[in-house]
């Protein structure tokens, strides 16, 4: 396994629209590994192939505390969703953001996993909220773009100016 470089936003490899995985083989195996590696070293508790510049619809969760319950979500697809709840979202392509994103509560999501078969869960809390952040992703979207304009130009001037002090 490796650990994969995070696209950083405003990066408009962000804003790409992931294809659907057609066949489910050893490099989507090797992908999720990666993602998933990836994402715990980061820490965060959700990548998407997009975030590491993988333009194929694949999701990795963790939203547990032990940091031993994997998901990985292949060709994700909301097909229910109900209720209305805002939390504070973060994002490992926009770090040291945080901002209150409205949600779906509860969602149904159906999926491939990686044997290829198909599955369907229910889901509320954070790991519904991370489900929809992480199949933004997939469609070229970050949460920033949910907030203001006004918001949203203080973010790039932000990750703007970090970026020249770390470079
Ligand atoms: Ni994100």
């Amino acid at each position: 396994m490796s650990l994969l470089p995070i696209l950083r936003f405003p990066d408009p490899r962000l804003q790409k629209r992931a294809a659907p995985v057609t066949k489910i083989d050893d490099s989507i195996r090797r992908l999720a590994a990666d993602m998933a590696e990836t994402m715990y070293e980061a820490p965060g508790i959700g990548l998407a192939a997009t975030q590491v510049d993988v333009h194929k619809r694949v999701v990795v969760i963790d939203v547990s505390e032990e940091k031993n319950a994997l998901r990985v979500f292949v060709n994700p697809e909301l097909v229910d969703q109900a209720g209305l709840t805002v939390g504070e979202e973060g994002c490992l392509s926009v770090p040291g953001i945080y901002d209150k994103v409205e949600r779906a509560e509860r969602v149904t999501v159906r999926y491939l996993d990686l044997d290829g078969k198909p599955q369907e869960l229910q889901a509320e809390g954070l790991l519904a909220v991370c489900i929809q952040h992480e199949i933004d992703h997939l469609n070229g979207k970050v949460f920033v773009d949910h907030l203001s304009q006004l918001k949203q130009m203080r973010i790039r001037s932000k990750l703007a100016k970090q970026a020249r002090v770390t470079a």
